[in-house]
C-alpha cells in the first residue's frame, strides 16, 4: 500500500515513458497525443498512474544457476494518453557474480513510444542514513544532454569537459554539486553513453571507500540519468526507520533520452506492431580489492 502513495519511484519500473515528455504531448504518424501532465505542464515517468503504480502479476523463474521473478503488466490502449495496448514483461534474475539482471520486453498493437527504466535508489554506505556525496563515481560518457529549467532537453549534446558533469575519471559525487543546486537541486541529468549494442556494457561504476562496496551498472540503453535524490526531503521513512533526506541516495536510471518523441534527432523510442522492445540493465554489487 505505501508504494501506491509514494511519489519517489522507489525501486520501481518506470513507464510507459520514463522521464519527461515536454508539454505532455507528441505527434506520431500525423496524430497528436495528449498525455497526463503530472509535473507542471509536462508529463513525467508515465503520468499520474505510471507503471510504478500498476499492480504487476509475478511468477518465479529458475534457469540454470539463476533464480528470479518475471512480472507482467498489460497497459491498456489510451492509458495516461498513450496509443495502443502494450504488453510488458520485466524479469529480474540474480546471478552468481552479485549481479541483478533486469530484462524488459514489450509488444504493442499500435505504434507507441516506449521507455522503460529501473528507478532504485542506492546508498553504498549506510542504507540512506548519510549522504552519498563522498561516493566516487565514474560514468562512461563524454557528453550529456543540455536541459532547460524544467529538465527538458533542448536537443543539444554538450561535452562534459569542464562541467560539474565530468565523471570520465572517478570523482566524488558531490565534487561540484553546489554548482547545480540553483538549477536542479543537484544531479538530474542524462548522459549519452559511449557504447551500446546487443549486450549490456558498462555504463557507470560507484564505490564507497569506507565500506569498500562497489556498484557497477551495465546496460543496452543509450542514456543514463544520474539523479542525486534532490527531491528526498526526509518525509519518506524506509527500512530500520531511516528517513531519506536530500542527497542520501542516488539513482542511475538506464533509459532512452528524455522527450525523445519530440526530438527526431534522438535515437527512436517508437515501438511498432510486430516488433519486440528489448532492453536490459544489470546492477552488479561487489567489493573493492
Ligand atoms: C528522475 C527524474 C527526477 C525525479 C526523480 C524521482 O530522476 O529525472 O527529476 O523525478 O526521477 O523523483
Amino acid at each position: 500500500e505505501p508504494y501506491l502513495d509514494c511519489g519517489a519511484y522507489l525501486g520501481a519500473t518506470v513507464g510507459r515513458f520514463a522521464n519527461r515528455i515536454s508539454g505532455g504531448r507528441f505527434t506520431l504518424k500525423g496524430d497528436t497525443y495528449h498525455l497526463t501532465r503530472n509535473e507542471g505542464r509536462h508529463h513525467l515517468h508515465g503520468g499520474g498512474r505510471g507503471f510504478d503504480k500498476a499492480v504487476w502479476r509475478g511468477e518465479a523463474i529458475e534457469a540454470g544457476n539463476q533464480v528470479g521473478v518475471r512480472f507482467h503488466y498489460c497497459s491498456p490502449d489510451g492509458e495516461e494518453g498513450y496509443p495502443g495496448e502494450l504488453d510488458v514483461s520485466v524479469s529480474y534474475r540474480l546471478d552468481r557474480s552479485g549481479g541483478l539482471r533486469i530484462d524488459y520486453r514489450a509488444t504493442t498493437d499500435r505504434a507507441t513510444p516506449v521507455n522503460l527504466a529501473h528507478h532504485s535508489y542506492f546508498n553504498l554506505n549506510s542504507g540512506g542514513a548519510t549522504s552519498v556525496l563522498s561516493h566516487r563515481i565514474r560514468i562512461e560518457a563524454d557528453h550529456y544532454l543540455v536541459i532547460d529549467q524544467d529538465g527538458i532537453p533542448t536537443g543539444e549534446l554538450c561535452t562534459v569537459e569542464g562541467t560539474p558533469l565530468d565523471f570520465r575519471s572517478p570523482r566524488a559525487l558531490g565534487y561540484r554539486i553546489d554548482d547545480l543546486v540553483a538549477a536542479r537541486g543537484g544531479y538530474d541529468h542524462t548522459y549519452v553513453l559511449r557504447s551500446r549494442g546487443g549486450e549490456p556494457t558498462l555504463a557507470a561504476q560507484v564505490t564507497d571507500a569506507e565500506t569498500g562496496r562497489r556498484l557497477e551498472v551495465l546496460t543496452t540503453q543509450p542514456g543514463l540519468q544520474l539523479y542525486s535524490g534532490n527531491f528526498l526531503d526526509g518525509s519518506l521513512v524506509g527500512r530500520e526507520g531511516i528517513a531519506y533526506h536530500r542527497w542520501h541516495a542516488f539513482c542511475l536510471e538506464a533509459q532512452h533520452f528524455p522527450d525523445t518523441p519530440n526530438h527526431p534527432s534522438f535515437p527512436s523510442a517508437v515501438l511498432e506492431p510486430g516488433e519486440v522492445y528489448a532492453h536490459s540493465v544489470i546492477y552488479r554489487l561487489g567489493v573493492q580489492t
